[in-house]
């Protein structure tokens, strides 16, 4: 199956531009390019079957966001799918058809959902049109997402006799509360953009040309920031997100405590007491550990 695709064949599955390029507001990449200093795109690539996330694909996206992560001079990874039609249109449906339990237990596929979700560099789904099933499960697992207006919403793995399966109905439950994810979770029903907003999923929505172009400055602006306290802070609202409240309290304090004696910190509060901007070293080695346990 596509778990066995040799290296080469599964290397144009996922696109990488490191650094990306600034697009204008018509969607395009500017003339001359422009580049966005310490921001990457990683591109789902299988535009004809609207990018369904085959294992193929999902291990590559995986390998490409860990080898980002490693990278010091990436502060943050855009997550899009080729074309204009789907982010994804989900898992790849003619492949999760020939499996079984145990087949799905074995594959190292279907865990590169978690080591996407692990990567500590902040993500940022672009999202234009079918975001579906996996679609809007790996989206739900970037830190921030940036819709299109003609972005498409959905869990329908209730109509094909399965459930979510990549965090769908925890990290759906708890961004838009139980009642609200039951029901999208049990009837499969579609949300518009407009919904989604409303639902509290997405960090903004935007014309729909706009949306890569979009998603890329908010990157760079991330990236501008000072990366130690970026890593803290993304640690920590993750935190928030999955863990009980005095857990993530306590995260926090000891990430907070953590970034008292680095080398931004000490800028960062001199810089205020000269009245002038900061000058953030570049992204680099981070020495807080992801859990803020030091
Ligand atoms: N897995 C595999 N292939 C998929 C796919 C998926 N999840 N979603 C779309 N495709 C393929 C289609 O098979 C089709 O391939 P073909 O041209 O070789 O026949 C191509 O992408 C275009 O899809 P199509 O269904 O013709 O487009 P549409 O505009 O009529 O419908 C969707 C778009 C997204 C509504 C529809 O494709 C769909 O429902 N997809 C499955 C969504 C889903 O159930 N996801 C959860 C999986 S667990």
């Amino acid at each position: 199956m596509a778990d066995q695709l040799t290296r080469d064949e599964a290397q144009d599955l996922v696109l990488v531009e490191h650094p990306a390029r600034r697009h204008g507001p018509d969607g395009a990449p500017l003339e001359p390019p422009e580049w966005l200093a310490g921001v990457a795109l990683v591109t789902l690539n299988r535009p004809r079957a609207l990018n369904a996330l085959s294992f193929a694909l999902l291990l590559r996206l995986a390998e490409a966001v860990e080898a980002l992560d490693a990278d010091p001079s990436c502060g943050a990874i855009v997550i899009t799918g080729a074309g204009t039609r789907a982010f994804a249109a989900g898992a790849d449906v003619a492949e999760l058809a020939t499996q079984t339990a145990e087949s799905l237990a074995a594959s190292p596929g279907f865990r590169g959902w978690d080591r996407v979700a692990a990567v500590a560099t902040p993500t940022i789904a672009a999202v234009r049109g079918y975001a579906l099933g996996g679609g809007v499960e790996l989206a739900l697992a970037c830190d921030m997402l940036v819709a299109a207006d003609d972005a498409t919403f959905g869990q329908p793995e209730i109509n094909l006799g399965i459930i979510p399966g990549a965090g769908g109905t925890q990290r759906l439950a708890r961004v838009i509360g139980k009642a609200r994810a039951m029901e999208l979770v049990l009837t499969g029903r579609r949300v518009s953009a407009a919904e989604a907003d409303r639902l509290g999923f997405v960090t903004r929505v935007v014309p729909a040309r706009e949306t890569l172009g979009a998603a890329l400055d908010l990157a760079a602006a991330v990236a501008a920031q000072p990366a130690e306290a970026v890593r803290a802070a993304v640690a920590a609202v993750r935190a928030a997100f999955e863990s009980p409240l005095a857990d993530g309290i306590r995260v926090e304090r000891d990430l907070f405590r953590a970034l008292f004696g680095t080398p931004d910190q000490a800028e960062g509060m001199r810089a205020f007491v000269e009245r002038r901007e900061p000058r953030w070293r570049a992204p680099g080695a981070i020495a807080i550990p992801p859990d803020g346990a030091s």
